[in-house]
């Protein structure tokens, strides 16, 4: 039985207002932290802030709080619902009383923030680790299986300030031993990629982006992955460690092409036939097992063609999806990849992102768990990626303490299973299928 339940608005990672959730059972009270994106997709759950209110740039959560408090808590503690086994009756519930397609009456981040703290309220209900509540709510198999963490070291796009078209250079150890060990060959690379910075550009390029990763002045994404893979190899890590890219291209598609000079106003504009052909030449030079967002949301037919023709990386679609049941149908319909980002916020229900994980899995893709570029202390997304056998998540840089609280929590997930001895593996090479492991 839900107690009570309250909300306040803190600050998120990039100094933003966000929402705070307290709900209180017999067992004690239980806090989340929701997150916010910057390359959000058009097609997300509203994000409510206080827009006509110039304090913090009109981006207040005063409004989501008080819908938390008056608009929520009290119609929802009336239900008597119980936290161990109702979390989706308590989702459905938000939902009918919010009654939008996109929950902009209550405010997805007044939603997903209730969502998430009744989710801890469940596990400690029922004595279980959170990730084994989310086990048990999506009902998927064990042993568990610990996913291979890809750390975005590299920022550019809207979530920096050099001239870098593309959003997220990632390093995934897929030949770790297990994720301890790969979160500390990550760390090593990190370092690593500091020093091959410094030395070409000098120390004052190794400011850091919104996710942690280095944002040094480059433009082209070759350098970027030159940049990587000198660190790995500097390492002795090659072959153990390969990449990721996340172009988040919604934020330069003007008029159905590419502008991937946005940055620094130099309008250097591809045609989708370029941009495939770029992909493929990077793909071809580079070990890169996932590509993001490669096209933007609504370019469905360079996203259908170059499914066709990429079979080495994981097409993963975000601002494309955006964890919604519907567009992961559609894009199943149409092949237009083969792997859904899963963002809580996105949908704005725990178990709502749940049931756009199952589906993806009745598709057999792959689920890749994500933060948000805003993202809080909060480090929910560490126990749903174990819960959902989905074998990878991205949480940013091992730098930062709202990224490596998440990386963190999955070293103690990994230790507390051991210590257990509780049967698990590490997905490695075999991240995309985790789920069928
Ligand atoms: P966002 O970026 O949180 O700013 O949307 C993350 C991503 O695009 O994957
Ligand atoms: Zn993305």
């Amino acid at each position: 039985m839900i107690r009570s339940i309250h909300a306040a608005q803190r600050l998120d990672s990039r100094g933003n207002p966000t929402v705070q959730v307290d709900v209180t059972t017999d067992k004690g009270t239980f806090r989340s932290l929701v997150p916010s994106g910057a390359s959000t997709g058009s097609r997300e759950a509203v994000e409510l802030r206080d827009t006509s209110n110039p304090a913090l740039g009109g981006k207040g959560v005063h409004t989501a709080v008080r819908n938390v408090e008056k608009a929520i808590a009290p119609h929802l503690i009336a239900q008597g619902f119980n936290v161990e086994t109702d979390l989706d009756k308590i989702d459905d519930f938000m939902k009918e009383l919010d009654g939008t397609k996109n929950k902009s009456k209550l405010g997805a981040n007044a939603i997903l923030g209730v969502s998430m703290a009744c989710a801890r309220a469940g596990a400690a209900s029922m004595g279980v680790p959170l990730y084994e509540y989310l086990r048990r709510q999506a009902n998927v198999k064990t042993p568990y299986i610990m996913p291979v963490p890809f750390f975005n070291v590299l920022n550019g796009g809207v979530h920096s300030g050099n001239a870098m078209a593309f959003q997220e250079f990632m390093i995934a150890p897929v030949g770790a031993e297990s994720v301890t060990d790969a979160i500390w060959m990550a760390a090593g690379v990190y370092h690593e990629l500091k020093k091959v910075i410094s030395t070409k550009f000098g120390t004052a390029a190794t400011g850091i982006g919104d996710e942690g990763g280095f944002a040094p002045p480059i433009v082209h994404p070759h350098e970027a992955l030159d940049l990587l893979t000198t660190a790995i190899a500097n390492c002795g890590y090659t072959g153990k460690v390969q990449l990721g890219i996340d172009p988040a291209a919604s934020e330069f598609f003007r008029d159905g092409n590419y502008d991937v000079g946005f940055k620094d106003k130099t309008s250097n504009v591809k045609t989708p036939q370029q941009m495939r052909e770029l992909y493929q030449s990077l793909l071809s030079k580079y070990p890169i097992v996932l590509l993001e967002d490669p096209f933007a949301e609504d370019d469905w037919q360079s996203w259908i063609d170059f499914n066709k023709e990429c079979n080495i990386a994981e097409l993963v679609g975000d601002d494309l999806l955006v964890t919604n049941v519907e567009r992961v149908q559609e894009a199943h319909e149409k092949k237009a990849c083969d792997a859904m980002l899963l963002k809580v916020n996105q949908i704005g229900t725990v178990t709502e992102a749940i049931a756009a994980a199952k589906l993806a899995y009745k598709f057999d893709w792959g689920v890749f768990v994500s933060h948000r570029s805003g993202e809080t202390t909060d480090d929910f997304i560490a126990d749903l990626v174990v819960g959902l056998r989905t074998g990878h998540l991205k949480s940013g840089a091992p730098c930062r303490g709202e990224r490596v609280v998440k990386y963190n929590r999955l070293m103690d997930i990994e230790a507390e299973l051991k210590a257990k001895g509780e049967g698990f593996s590490f997905a490695g090479s075999r991240f995309r299928k985790a789920q069928k492991l």
